[in-house]
């Protein structure tokens, strides 16, 4: 990690705890219940392959990839499926798994449209959560940290396509972005 671009927010061995009380949360609810765990690409996917193998029950996995239309000060909240499940839904409790909610409309978009295709219930579980930033009214089930409004990079996030294998939670320093 370059310590001259970035601050540590949450190191590994913090998230590593997080994570495993989260997945302790998920099995606990979950128990007897049939359980498909989607992603969110690309940023969720550090987080799931994490929080997947703490979840101590029977569960399917898929992904979805999203991108908003328009840019992100001026979004309509309209999300175009990038990449669609494989399968069907129908009867499933869905549990999304997201790196982070911001304004939420990602999230609002992608519950709607789950919701509509029948499946028995849908979650969010969220490793970080920026509600100050929120336009739309998602409230995650399962959240792993609450943050001020941040610039945060790293265990999945990027800024710019950087960043994402850091082990940390970051925040990006303001020299960084400011100078692009
Ligand atoms: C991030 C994050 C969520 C979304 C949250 O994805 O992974 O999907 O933004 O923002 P919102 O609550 O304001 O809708 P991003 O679009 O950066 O794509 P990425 O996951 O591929 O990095």
């Amino acid at each position: 990690m370059n310590l001259k671009e970035v601050d540590v927010l949450f190191t590994a061995e913090e998230i590593r705890e997080k994570v495993k009380e989260l997945g302790n949360k998920i099995s606990a609810d979950y128990e007897g219940e049939s359980l498909l765990v989607v992603g969110i690409l690309k940023g969720a996917f550090v987080f799931m392959a994490d929080l997947i193998r703490e979840i101590d029950i029977p569960m399917e996995i898929d992904f979805m990839s999203v991108s908003s239309y328009g840019t992100s000060s001026e979004t309509s909240g309209e999300v175009r499926i990038m990449k669609d499940l494989d399968f069907s839904i129908e009867g499933k409790n869905v549990l999304v798994i997201e790196d982070i909610v911001d304004t939420g409309l990602t999230l609002n978009y992608i519950s709607k449209i789950l919701k509509q295709r029948g499946c028995s219930s849908v979650k969010i579980c969220c490793l970080l959560d920026k509600p100050s930033r929120r336009r739309s009214p998602v409230i995650p089930d399962y959240i792993g940290y609450t943050i001020p409004d941040n610039f945060v990079v790293g265990y999945g996030l990027d800024y710019s396509g950087r960043y994402r294998n850091y082990p940390a939670v970051c925040i990006l320093k303001p020299s960084v972005y400011n100078n692009d």
